[in-house]
């Protein structure tokens, strides 16, 4: 061979080369990607067919179908006979390779080969990660009160090729997440463990342990039973604690005894009640006690006891019920309101009486000033007018000496009325008479004669 004609074809190889590289447009890249047991992966190598011819291998590198390399497919075709129904190649995005039924051992190395160059197509080795499926815990976990128990999560998980690929766990205690799980990684599985001292607290609690990697999650979650004795019960009526108490209900109504615990698995609640025998007998098993239409006989202890199968002796507490008679109530009311009603009016009365007398005391004391004030105005009119008047004696008298006189002789009217004369008491009555006697200073005796004593 000439050197032109090598150059000649040197080139040719070299052109094909180029042209099949240049072909090879990719439109979905290989990636690590994980998946479950059972289930089918879709490992991308999306590539543009060019009109220029192109080879597109798929070769693994996991157990299936050989830890140091098997090839699967060539451009559209499985070529591999011992596993054909597992794996194919899309259609609709060439070459994409499509395993089906997964399983552990299918988790591992894969290389989309341009068989031109013996390149990974984009340049990437893709993992496939295979999970078992995630070991949960029971839903329900059951415990003993103070019980330490430890609460496993676990996956297997094969083909991983580091960290990144390998499951991160959580986990969440009632929608918050828990800090104190320890998660190991063993070659090919992850296990993540919480460890907690079961306290009655913790009774109904959802805890939920979940993983994510490479975009992929599961997660399961357990309930937290915790078997405890019940609680020494509080009885209520209406939601107010009468635990202990002496309470008292009217005759004829009706009143519903509630008994609240809490222990698990649910206590049994018994009613009792001990009257004047001193002997508690059973009245119901239920948690609240209804009772209606009280009697007097209703009066006594009633006792809530509860137990379960943790504490099979159990808990009580009492109440004592005293029934009274509204009846009885009432009528004490009303002879409460009686005896207020009497010693009101007695007051009223008293008050009545005194005000009244008051009133006549000072209306009478007026008038009597009044008159002696009219009279005064006659005597000196009089004297004025009449020769035997005496201006000395006009003198001697004035108001204030007049209003002194009818006080001592108002004082004085019981001796002053000593008389047995009709006439005589019947001018009583007429005090200025006497007033004006004893101005006088002569006599007590009435002086008729003068003018000054003629009234009106
Ligand atoms: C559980 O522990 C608490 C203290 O943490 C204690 O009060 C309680 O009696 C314990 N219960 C049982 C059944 O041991
Ligand atoms: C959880 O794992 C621990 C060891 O990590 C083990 O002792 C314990 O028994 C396991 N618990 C359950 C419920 O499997
Ligand atoms: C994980 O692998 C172990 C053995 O490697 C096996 O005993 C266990 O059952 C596997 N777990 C699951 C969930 O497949
Ligand atoms: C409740 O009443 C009963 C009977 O009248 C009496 O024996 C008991 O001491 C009372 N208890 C309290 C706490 O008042
Ligand atoms: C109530 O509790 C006491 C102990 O607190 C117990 O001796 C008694 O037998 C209990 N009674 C009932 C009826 O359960």
């Amino acid at each position: 061979m000439d050197l032109a004609k090598r150059i000649q074809c040197f080139s040719v190889i070299i052109y094909c080369l180029l042209a099949a590289n240049v072909a090879l447009k990719v439109k979905k890249a290989p990636r690590d990607t994980a998946a479950k047991v059972g289930s089918t992966v879709i490992l991308h190598c999306h590539v543009e067919k060019s009109r220029h011819d192109h080879f597109v291998q798929w070769f693994g590198y996991a157990p299936r179908p050989d830890k140091y390399g098997g090839q699967i497919s060539a451009n559209g075709e499985i070529v591999i006979s011992a596993a054909e129904s597992k794996y194919s190649v899309s259609r609709v995005e060439p070459y994409n390779l499509i395993i089906t039924n997964l399983d552990k051992d299918d988790g591992g190395r894969y290389k989309c080969n341009d068989a031109y160059t013996g390149d990974a197509i984009g340049g990437v080795q893709p993992h496939l990660v295979v999970l078992s499926k995630l070991r949960c815990p029971e839903e329900v976990t059951t415990l003993n009160e103070n019980q330490t128990f430890h609460i496993n999560c676990s996956v297997n998980h094969t083909g991983a090729a580091d960290m990144k690929m390998v499951p991160h766990f959580k986990w969440i205690m009632n929608a918050s997440p828990m800090t104190r799980a320890v998660t190991q990684t063993g070659l090919d599985s992850t296990t993540t463990t919480v460890s907690m001292i079961a306290y009655p607290s913790l009774h109904g609690t959802e805890l939920t342990c979940g993983y994510e990697v490479m975009g992929m999650h599961d997660q399961c979650y357990t309930k937290l039973e915790v078997r405890y004795a019940p609680r020494p019960p509080r009885i209520k009526i209406h939601n107010k604690d009468v635990t202990k108490k002496n309470i008292s209900a009217r005759l004829g109504e009706g009143i519903i005894l509630d008994c609240v615990t809490s222990g698990f698995p649910s206590p049994t609640f018994t009613w009792l009640y001990k009257d004047h025998d001193g002997i508690f007998k059973h009245l119901a098993f239920e948690s609240k006690f209804k009772l209606y239409g009280l009697m007097m006989r209703h009066t006594g202890e009633y006792m809530c006891a509860v137990k379960n199968d943790v504490n099979k002796v159990g808990e009580n507490t009492t109440v004592y019920l005293k029934i009274v008679d509204s009846q009885a109530h009432t009528s004490e009311v009303t002879s409460h309101l009686k005896k207020g009603v009497i010693a009101g009016t007695v007051i009223v009365v008293i008050l009545c009486t005194v005000a009244t007398v008051i009133i006549l005391l000072a209306w009478r004391a007026r008038k009597t000033h009044r008159r002696v004030l009219k009279a005064d105005a006659r005597y000196r009119e009089t004297a004025r007018d009449s020769p035997n008047a005496s201006p000395a004696r006009t003198q001697r008298q004035g108001d204030a000496a007049v209003r002194t006189r009818t006080l001592e002789l108002r004082s004085k009217e019981p001796e002053t009325c000593n008389c047995s004369e009709a006439e005589c008491c019947e001018d009583l009555t007429d005090r200025t008479r006497f007033i004006y006697a004893d101005l006088d200073g002569e006599t007590t005796e009435p002086k008729t004669t003068t003018a000054a004593l003629t009234l009106v």
